[in-house]
């Protein structure tokens, strides 16, 4: 699929982060259960990696599994840790084959061991890749992010004087990734629901009603023309952000 012709190939994000989310009412209107609608939503990853491949966003951070998904019945998270494990499995020679390194966010210890291993061994793997950077945040929640970058400033005896912008970047488990210019969430829920609330500070925020397991390479270009249509102006004026364009 060529990128569109309504994208302008210098002004992609470098980083897009994406709640996925809507497979569980996606399934149900398919008279199916929930389950089915994450296994569905394997397609849609597939499809946004490579949307996000061919117009050269460097980094794609997918929200995958929340703190608070672990409330979820016991049976639909032991069918997400299966699916994370098998998808892993199936996927990892062709993302390392295009180039993606793999790399995740979250409170990773609680995962399944066999995720843990799958996961760890993915990363590894292709740790040297450059096309992509493909972060999956699981078993993540901001706030639990940020509880961890204090303890961990506290444990290395941090000054209040020494606290700014950049030391606390540098303790998020996102130090390794610059914050994502758009936020795309699909299923027609606005909220953040605990994804990156340091990171997404200046983020554009993307809302489509679309479900996730029909989210099209399309849908993800129209996501990037609509971001290019906006002015980001950091808090200045209008006119001085053209100014600074011409
Ligand atoms: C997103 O779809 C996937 C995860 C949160 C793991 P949901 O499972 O939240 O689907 P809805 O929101 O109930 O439709
Ligand atoms: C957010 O979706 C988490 C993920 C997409 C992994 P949820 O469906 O869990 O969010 P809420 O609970 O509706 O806000
Ligand atoms: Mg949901």
């Amino acid at each position: 699929m060529a990128i569109p012709s309504n994208i302008n190939p210098e002004k992609v994000p470098n980083h897009v982060a994406i709640i996925m989310d809507g497979n569980g009412r996606w399934a149900k209107s398919q008279g199916q259960d929930r389950i089915y609608g994450h296994l569905s939503g394997v397609r849609s990853v597939r499809e946004s990696l490579e949307a996000a491949r061919e117009l050269g966003v460097k980094y794609l951070t997918l929200y995958a599994f929340s703190t608070e998904n672990w409330n979820r019945p016991k049976e639909e998270v032991a069918a997400l840790m299966d699916l994370l494990v098998k998808t892993i499995v199936g996927e990892i020679d062709e993302l390392d084959a295009n180039g993606v390194r793999l790399e995740a966010i979250g409170d990773l210890e609680h995962l399944p061991e066999s995720c843990k291993k799958e996961l760890q061994g993915g990363i590894e793997r292709t740790k040297n890749n450059q096309e992509i950077t493909l972060i999956l945040a699981l078993s993540y929640s901001s706030r639990w992010e940020i509880i961890e970058a204090i303890k961990g400033m506290i444990n290395s005896g941090v000054k209040a004087e020494e606290v700014n912008e950049e030391l606390i970047h540098n303790y998020l488990s996102t130090h390794d990734f610059p914050d994502p210019e758009l936020m795309i969430r699909t299923s027609g829920e606005q909220r953040i629901s605990n994804f990156l609330l340091w990171q997404l500070a200046y983020s554009e925020l993307y809302f489509t009603d679309t479900f996730w397991p029909e989210f099209r390479k399309n849908d993800f270009f129209e996501a990037i023309a609509e971001f290019q249509s906006r002015e980001r102006r950091f808090g200045k004026t209008s006119e001085q952000i053209i100014l600074k364009d011409k």
